[in-house]
C-alpha cells in the first residue's frame, strides 16, 4: 500500500493484536514544493496514549493530517490495519483551535450530536455499522457520552456560555460519540488553565484505557500529559522522533532534538518536568 489512498486490506478487517494502530514507514510529507518532514518511521500500538510535541509550524497538525489521509505523502501510512481513508469511520478527530464565542446559542448536546449524525446541520452522516444495531438510540448515545466526559451539568446550555474547559469536554464528547478506535486531538489543552489541563488529560487517559482507544494528542506543553504517556513523538527541524518517555525525556536528548537548551527535571513527586531555556522567539513554545 502506498501514497494517498492505497487500501490493500478491507476496511472492516480488524488489525491483528500485535499490529500497530498507526504505522509510518519512511513517510515524507510536502506542502506545495516544501518538505514539512521527511523519512518518518512510527509505530503506535493499540491502546497507547501518545503525545505529539514540537515547535510551532514544525508539522504536528500535518502529522495528524497524514493519519487522516488528508495530505499527499511518500512512503507507507497504515491506520487500523488499512489505508488512512479506509479507517476514517473509526477515527475521532478534534481539530486545532475551536472555541465558541459567548453569543453562540447552540447547545452542548447539539454539538455532541453533530459528531454522531450531523442531522441538525442538514448533512446526515451514516452511522457506523457497529452503532446501527443493538442499542443505537442516538439520544441515549449522546447522553451516555456526555455523562462519560462529566459534562451533564452544562450540556443543555448554549455552548457559548460554557467555560473553556467545559467546551473542551463537550468537543471531546463529540469526537468520541461514534465510538472511535483511534482518537486524534490537536492541542485540546491549549488555552485552558492548569487544573483544567490536568483534569482533561486524566479524563482522556481514563476513557481511552477503559474503552481501549488509541490516542494521539498534539500538545504545546507536554507537562500536563507527562504522567499519562506511553510514547512521545517529537516533530522538529523536518524530522520526526519517537520513543518511550524514558528514552526521550532526558535533557541531552531533547536539547539535541530541538536545538535549544531544554532541561528535564525531577518534579519532586517521582515524575518529571520539562523546562525550556533561553528560547529564541521561533522556539518560544518548543514543548
Ligand atoms: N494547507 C496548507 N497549505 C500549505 N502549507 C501548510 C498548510 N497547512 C500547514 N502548512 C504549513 O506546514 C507547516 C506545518 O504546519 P502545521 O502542521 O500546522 O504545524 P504545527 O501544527 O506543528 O504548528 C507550516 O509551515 C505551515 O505553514
Ligand atoms: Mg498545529
Amino acid at each position: 500500500m502506498t501514497a494517498v489512498d492505497g487500501g490493500a486490506r478491507a476496511a472492516s478487517a480488524p488489525p491483528e493484536a500485535h499490529e500497530p494502530a498507526v504505522s509510518f514507514r519512511q513517510v515524507t510529507v510536502s506542502r506545495g514544493d516544501r518538505v514539512i518532514w521527511a523519512d518518518a518511521d512510527l509505530a503506535v500500538l493499540p491502546g497507547q496514549f501518545v503525545a505529539i510535541a514540537g515547535p510551532n509550524g514544525a508539522g504536528k497538525s500535518t502529522l495528524l493530517s497524514a493519519v487522516l489521509g488528508q495530505v499527499r505523502h511518500r512512503g507507507v501510512v497504515e491506520v487500523l490495519g488499512g489505508s488512512p481513508r479506509s479507517a476514517a469511520d473509526q477515527i475521532g478527530y478534534l481539530p486545532q483551535r475551536r472555541n465558541f464565542a459567548g453569543g453562540v446559542r447552540i447547545r452542548g448536546v447539539d454539538i455532541v450530536r453533530l459528531g454522531l449524525d450531523g442531522h441538525r446541520w442538514g448533512v446526515p452522516l451514516p452511522l457506523p455499522r457497529r452503532l446501527r444495531s443493538g442499542t443505537a438510540d442516538p439520544d441515549r448515545r449522546v447522553a451516555d457520552i456526555v455523562a462519560e466526559v462529566g459534562a451533564q451539568d452544562y450540556a443543555h446550555r448554549p455552548i457559548g456560555h460554557c467555560s473553556g474547559g467545559e467546551q473542551q469536554r463537550l468537543l471531546i464528547a463529540q469526537a468520541l460519540v461514534r465510538s472511535p478506535r483511534l482518537l486524534l486531538l490537536d492541542e485540546p489543552l491549549d488555552s485552558l488553565d492548569m487544573p483544567s489541563q490536568a483534569a482533561i488529560s486524566a479524563l482522556l487517559r481514563d476513557i481511552c484505557k477503559r474503552h481501549d482507544i488509541t490516542v494521539m494528542i498534539v500538545v504545546h506543553d507536554i507537562n500536563p500529559v507527562l504522567a499519562n504517556l506511553d510514547q512521545i513523538i517529537c516533530v522538529s527541524s523536518g524530522k520526526v522522533f519517537s520513543g518511550s518517555p524514558d528514552e526521550l525525556l532526558t535533557s541531552e536528548r531533547l536539547t539535541a532534538i530541538y536545538g535549544v537548551p531544554i532541561s528535564v527535571v525531577d518534579d519532586g513527586r517521582g515524575g518529571k518536568f520539562v523546562v525550556g531555556h533561553e528560547m529564541t522567539p521561533h522556539h518560544q513554545r518548543a514543548l
